[in-house]
């Protein structure tokens, strides 16, 4: 990665959401900086994070560390009951407030918590994964897994700041790094400028752009959101379906060359587009195959599943005007796409 252990100089982009509009900060370093976000109510800060993060905030208030369980099975109902149950026993009250500290799952959980204690307190998420800076942290979608599929429960609840401080990123794994390149990825058919060859700090900055332009226009996924789940129909299945084995921007990686097939053998967009997302998922070292092969019913039956199949299975799929939320009825297509992530 760039070197961000020196200060650089802090952007910050507007979730323009009129009176929940937050700030987005980017910069190196700047962690500290969320006292500057802290409502004047505030008297205690529930800080949720995990053990390998080992971030040290100081935010000038009292101040208690809840450290939560790795990974997608403690993605659950009952982190959050032990979260909120916890947050009783410290006395923690409306007037306080709520940071998650972490990928994308601390942002998630932390944030479904605060959303519904005490009828919801306020959050500011820290995101610590290049996944949670360009994506998770942002737009206010909580959730957690149900044994049955990913976020199957969860609230939109919109954070007051989203504080992304690249120096954190030191420590993160590399198979972390692909992920937030997953996601980075998607951002490329959904209005982004061509990143490849920018800073870290100037990709980040450009997806945080696009993503809350999105969230501006549409924050409760009435309709155009759904196009942020570009890739992601048969990422979730696969992620169900691999155990979670598969880390969720590895799958994201496969979902999107498979949307792109959907919509080639649809008729929506061409071979040259269809290599174009092959260009770009190579460019971000990111692998379009699964390691072991799956039954496509199997998968069409995960499809089904998806918040998102009200009336049969619907995919956000590319086209001559960009990428659209799209019912597709022809199981064949979806089947025979399958053949090219095999
Ligand atoms: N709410 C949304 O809009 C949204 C969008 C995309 C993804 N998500 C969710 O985000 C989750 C995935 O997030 P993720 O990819 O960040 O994974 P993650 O939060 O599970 O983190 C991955 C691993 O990296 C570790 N980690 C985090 N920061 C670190 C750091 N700085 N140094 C070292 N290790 C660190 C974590 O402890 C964990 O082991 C999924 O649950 C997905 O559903 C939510």
């Amino acid at each position: 990665m760039d070197d961000y252990s020196h200060s650089v100089e802090a952007k910050e982009i507007i979730v323009d959401l009129g009176t929940r509009s937050y700030p987005v900060l980017v910069g190196s370093n700047c962690v500290n900086d969320v006292t500057k976000y802290l409502p004047e109510s505030v008297k205690r800060v529930a800080i949720v994070t995990q053990g390998q993060i080992g971030i040290q905030l100081s935010t000038d208030k009292e101040q208690k560390v809840f450290v939560i369980e790795e990974g997608e099975d403690a993605k659950s109902i009952n982190t959050i009951m032990e979260l909120c149950r916890s947050w009783v026993d410290w006395g923690l009250t409306r007037s306080d407030i709520v940071i998650g500290l972490g990928g994308g799952m601390v942002t998630d959980v932390a944030s479904f918590a605060a959303s519904i204690y005490h009828r919801g307190v306020n959050v500011i998420n820290i995101p610590t994964t290049l996944l949670g800076m360009v994506d998770a942290a942002i737009g206010g979608k909580t959730g957690v897994n149900l044994p049955e599929g990913k976020n199957l429960i969860g609230t939109f609840w919109q954070p007051n700041a989203v504080i992304c401080d690249l120096n954190a990123l030191q420590t993160l794994p590399k198979r972390e790094w692909k992920c937030g390149y997953g996601e980075i990825a998607k951002y490329h058919f959904l209005g982004a400028k061509d990143m490849r060859g920018k800073d870290l700090i100037d990709t980040v900055l450009e997806c945080i752009k696009v993503k809350s332009k999105i969230v501006s226009q549409d924050e409760l996924e009435g309709g155009r959101r759904a196009i942020l789940n570009y890739g992601h129909t048969l990422a979730h299945a696969l992620e169900i379906e691999n155990d979670f084995a598969l880390a969720h921007g590895e799958a994201v990686a496969i979902g999107i060359r498979y949307a792109a097939e959907v919509a080639f053998l649809m008729g929506r967009i061409g071979e040259d587009r269809v290599l174009y997302h092959q260009e770009i998922l190579d460019h971000y070292e990111l692998s379009t195959k699964l390691q072991k092969s799956m039954d496509p019913n199997k998968v069409i039956s995960l499809f089904l599943r998806d918040k998102k199949s009200k009336d049969g299975i619907t995919f956000v799929l590319d086209g001559e005007t960009g990428v659209e939320p799209i019912l597709v009825q022809d199981r064949n297509i979806l089947k025979k796409a399958m053949e090219v992530v095999q």
